[in-house]
């Protein structure tokens, strides 16, 4: 039911880890399946994401799309990320079961929470960039663990 590039980017996650003071991060989680996936990111003065990591504690469809959402946005500017969709990471998987749509809004979300983060703290503006809804403080994740 999961096609080989889920399966390999569930079982060969690519860029697993945290980044030390990154230019943003964003947490998110799902409320219904408990899911959550956090973006690290670290961009240059250009605007570009030179490194991007992710840490999700959740389904193996929430590992394999991180992992290829990080892949889809390196290098970019933040603007191309911002307009890398859930559809975008769903097809650049081929696919993923209609259940497991879901996984890749959290990681669309997560991108989306890291850029947020970004702009809070370097004042740039990344056009309809909006809060992202499933934003969790650290507090939140705290009581749930
Ligand atoms: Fe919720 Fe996959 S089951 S993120």
């Amino acid at each position: 039911m999961y096609t080989e590039k889920v399966m390999d980017h569930f079982q060969h996650p690519r860029n697993v880890g945290e980044i030390e003071n990154p230019s943003g991060m964003g947490t998110v989680g799902n409320a219904k399946c408990g899911d959550i996936m956090r973006i690290y990111l670290d961009i240059d003065d250009d605007q570009i994401i030179r490194d991007v990591k992710f840490k999700t504690f959740g389904c193996g469809a929430a590992v394999a799309t991180s992992s290829m959402a990080t892949e889809l946005v390196k290098g970019k500017t933040v603007q191309e990320a911002m307009e890398v969709t859930n559809k975008a990471v769903c097809e650049a998987l081929d696919g993923l079961p209609p259940v497991k749509v879901h996984c890749s809004l959290l990681a669309e979300e997560a991108i989306h929470a890291a850029l947020w983060d970004y702009c809070q703290k370097s004042g740039a503006v990344i056009n309809g960039l909006k809060k992202p809804k499933n934003d969790i403080s650290e507090e939140e994740i705290e009581e749930e663990y």
